[in-house]
């Protein structure tokens, strides 16, 4: 479970959040939406402690992580897999190596085990046959679904996607999102979906927090966002989009 609690947040002067408390529990799926340049992406930096709020506390499965020290957090963000918006694959390493390469580097596990890992995530990820491509030969749909391969891979508590659908066509955007929702059949695994596409919250989200001038506007069961009287949801449900 990861927990914030009345977190602020400036870069310099400007202040990006104000006050943002958010649960994302455990065998649930929560969507952030919200629009470009909100802070959707800072809030996924703050719960892997990569970044620091000004106040508030931001605390995993027990754990105040707020003031605690580079060191400690290895341990921390080993619970938590993360999908980049860009995907971060290592251009010069194939599908399997990319997917294999953080078990041997900081596992350091026996190749056995290894092998059956990368394995189990190839099927997963539907990419049987890819396995000695490079990423470049791949669309951008199967990289998408390469990078959460890679994140899956340390079997994670929970699992962080920055704009897991943009800038893939519909199709493939639909691919990736009946593959976070087969993380369900995973027992206890959490998600959080940070987007600015509201089809991927309909999809796949269980509850929904929406992000907007630095403030949580609404926060509950995804079904309750067609109810919301704030100007700006009933702005994104008729428009679908957010602006980019
Ligand atoms: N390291 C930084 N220093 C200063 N400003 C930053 C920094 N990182 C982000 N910002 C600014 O803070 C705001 C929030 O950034 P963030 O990346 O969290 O937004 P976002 O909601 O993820 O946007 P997008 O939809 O474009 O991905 C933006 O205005 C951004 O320009
Ligand atoms: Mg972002």
């Amino acid at each position: 479970m990861i927990e914030l609690h009345n977190v602020s947040l400036k870069y310099g002067e400007k202040e990006i959040l104000n006050k943002v408390s958010l649960t994302v529990k455990d065998n649930n799926i929560k969507a952030i939406l919200g629009p470009s340049g909100v802070g959707k992406s800072t809030i996924l930096k703050l719960m892997l402690g990569l970044i620091k709020p000004n106040s508030g506390q931001v605390i995993v499965d027990g754990t105040d992580i707020t003031n605690m020290k580079e060191i400690s957090l290895y341990a921390i963000r080993r619970k938590m897999g993360m999908v980049f918006q860009g995907n971060a694959l290592f251009d010069s390493m194939t599908i399997a190596q990319n997917l294999g390469f953080f078990l041997r580097e900081n596992l350091k596990l026996p190749e056995k085990e290894i092998i059956e890992r990368v394995t189990e995530q190839i099927q997963f990820a539907g990419l049987e046959g890819y396995e000695d491509q490079l990423p470049e030969s791949l669309s951008g749909g199967m990289r998408k679904r390469v990078a959460i391969g890679r994140a899956l891979i340390f079997k994670p508590h929970m699992i962080l996607f920055d704009e897991p659908t943009a800038g893939l066509d519909p199709v493939s955007s639909k691919k990736i999102l009946s593959l976070i929702n087969s993380l369900r059949a995973n027992n206890n695994l959490g998600a959080v979906i940070v987007t600015h596409i509201i089809d991927d919250v309909f999809n796949v989200a269980d509850t929904v927090a929406v992000l907007y001038k630095g403030e949580i506007i609404f926060d509950d069961v995804t079904e309750k966002l067609h109810d919301a009287q704030h100007p700006f949801i009933r702005s994104i449900l008729s428009d679908k989009i957010l602006e980019v």
